[in-house]
């Protein structure tokens, strides 16, 4: 009789005891899977932002990365590659090889011989669905096409800029690196007003450092920025990194700024220093995970990775 009378209990707390042991280990899993994750409130508030977009809107073609050269463009371009998309990275016209030398052409020369000829920025340039590297050098012209003793760098009109081969000072200015996703980003817009912006991001101190160390990609770079505002003062060496920072971040937050007044497009942002990249990403696009981290060049730093969206 006791015995009988004591089991239900028994079992009640058993059951009471047994809900609140799984209770608490269902709490604290998900806050060690979810909190390593979350480097503030904001980031967190973006991504709640994106399931709302992924549930409510199509992201629209093409689909462009708008980040800067040397920021995980290639781990990019690997994935939409290997998912079966239509993917540029550095050259354009059809080619689908990453890197140069190009068969044809490179999309820097591309974009600026239509701007020159009044079409559209993205005409007849291979008509991807994503644009993994815009940017790239502008082509610097020589005698036949200018007068002698001089070479031109290709502006966006056409025109040759002419600077003299025989002075050093003078001859550096024909050095540039074309940033269409940041000096024309407005036309790039108009003329793309449904485009998917892919902003793969890094820490500002090591992208400074690649570009700092990559070819002439500093002096190209700072030469476009001054061409675009004459006030701008050459860094020189010493001051370079701390520049480059800076253009970095102001890039970042101009793209940010951008897409919240201009709310047709959706951001991507990524981060690639963040661990679950691959996951997101392929969730965004509604593609398979597999195909991130594939043949890259970046290695084990581009499985490292993280994805945060922006809807605005
Ligand atoms: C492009 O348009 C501008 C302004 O409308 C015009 O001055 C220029 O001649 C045009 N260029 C070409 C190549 O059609
Ligand atoms: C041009 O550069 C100067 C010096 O860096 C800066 O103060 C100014 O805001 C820039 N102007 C524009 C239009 O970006
Ligand atoms: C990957 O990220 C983690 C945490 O952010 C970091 O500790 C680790 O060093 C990174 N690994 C690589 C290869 O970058």
């Amino acid at each position: 009789m006791k015995d009988n009378s004591q089991r239900p209990i028994n079992s009640f707390y058993l059951q009471f005891i047994l809900i609140i042991i799984l209770g608490s280990a269902i709490l604290f899993l998900r806050a060690v899977t979810v909190l390593p994750h979350l480097q503030s409130d904001s980031e967190q508030a973006l991504r709640d932002a994106f399931s709302v977009t992924k549930a409510n809107r199509e992201l629209g073609k093409p689909y462009l990365v708008v980040g800067y050269p040397k920021s995980g463009t290639t781990s990019v371009y690997q994935f939409f590659q290997c998912s079966g998309l239509k993917t540029q990275h550095f050259c354009c016209c059809g080619d689908s090889s990453d890197h140069p030398p190009c068969e044809g052409s490179t999309m820097a020369v591309c974009i600026l011989k239509n701007m020159a000829n009044n079409r559209t920025m993205l005409e007849d340039c291979g008509d991807y669905d994503v644009y993994c590297q815009l940017d790239g050098e502008r082509p610097v012209k020589a005698f036949q096409d200018t007068p002698r003793g001089f070479r031109g760098v290709l502006l966006e009109d056409g025109s040759l800029e002419l600077h003299r081969t025989a002075d050093k000072l003078d001859r550096t200015w024909l050095y540039r690196h074309f940033l269409p996703q940041h000096f024309h980003l407005q036309r790039l817009h108009e003329e793309n007003p449904e485009a998917t912006f892919i902003l793969p991001l890094r820490d500002p101190e090591a992208w400074a450092n690649s570009v700092f160390h990559w070819f002439e990609m500093r002096g190209r770079v700072v030469n476009e920025y001054i061409a675009f505002n004459h006030s701008i003062q050459r860094p020189g060496k010493q001051k370079a990194m701390e520049w480059l920072k800076r253009i970095y971040q102001e890039h970042t937050n101009y793209i940010r700024e951008f897409v919240r007044e201009h709310p047709s497009h959706v951001l991507v942002e990524f981060n690639i220093a963040d661990p679950d990249a691959g996951k997101r990403l392929a969730d965004a696009f509604h593609l398979d995970e597999s195909c991130w981290g594939h043949h890259n060049k970046i290695g084990d730093r581009a499985k490292n990775i993280s994805l945060k969206e922006i809807l605005t």
